[in-house]
């Protein structure tokens, strides 16, 4: 890590990243930001939109610019999307903007929370089950490489943030 304090929350769909960070964020006097919202707004539509009408790939060439454009700032919470993973150059420019927290939850749990969702394109129509389980055994040692992890199935969302607050607080003067 570098002198920037971020704090930017990976994991996969479902497991808070976008609640934990917004109030991450307000404890901390931080700015948030949440990936999916930028992109939507710099594309002018929606993520299932650019999925369906540009391609993954082209989803994940913005979710790339967007990394490297929000490590290069400091101060700042960041939501990450649950894909974000899978370059790992994301991770790694990241890892040097800041505390990487990675958040997980049980199939099941994710399953609760996701089920009457729509907007999700990967998680979309029926089957939501065999999607989440699916993609979660194909992205798991990406998300198990991740050294700081919390699980959030069973805490709340204040639970969480305490969490992340007492790892922040502990890391050495940046
Ligand atoms: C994705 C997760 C989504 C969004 C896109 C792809 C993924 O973000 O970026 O639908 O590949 O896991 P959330 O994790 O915020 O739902």
């Amino acid at each position: 890590m570098t002198g920037a304090r971020n704090i930017v929350l990976m994991g996969f769909m479902g497991t808070g990243k976008t609640s934990v960070g917004k109030r991450l964020a307000e404890r901390l006097g931080l700015s948030f930001v949440d990936m999916d919202d930028v992109i939507e707004e710099e594309e002018g539509k929606a993520i299932s939109r650019i999925f369906a009408e540009d391609g993954e790939a082209r989803f994940r060439e913005c979710e790339r610019r967007l990394v490297e454009r929000l490590a290069a700032r400091p101060d700042t919470v960041i939501a990450t999307g649950g894909g974000v993973v899978l370059n790992p150059r994301n991770v790694e420019d990241y890892t040097r903007s800041g505390l990487v927290v990675c958040l997980s939850a049980t199939p099941e749990v994710i399953l609760g929370r996701v089920a009457q969702e729509t907007h999700r394109p990967l998680l979309a129509g029926d089957g939501k089950r065999e999607r989440i389980l699916g993609l979660l055994e194909s992205r798991q040692a990406l998300y198990d490489a991740i050294p700081c992890r919390v699980d959030t199935s069973r805490m709340s969302i204040d639970a969480v943030v305490e969490r992340i607050l007492s790892l922040y607080r502990s890391l050495p003067p940046g």
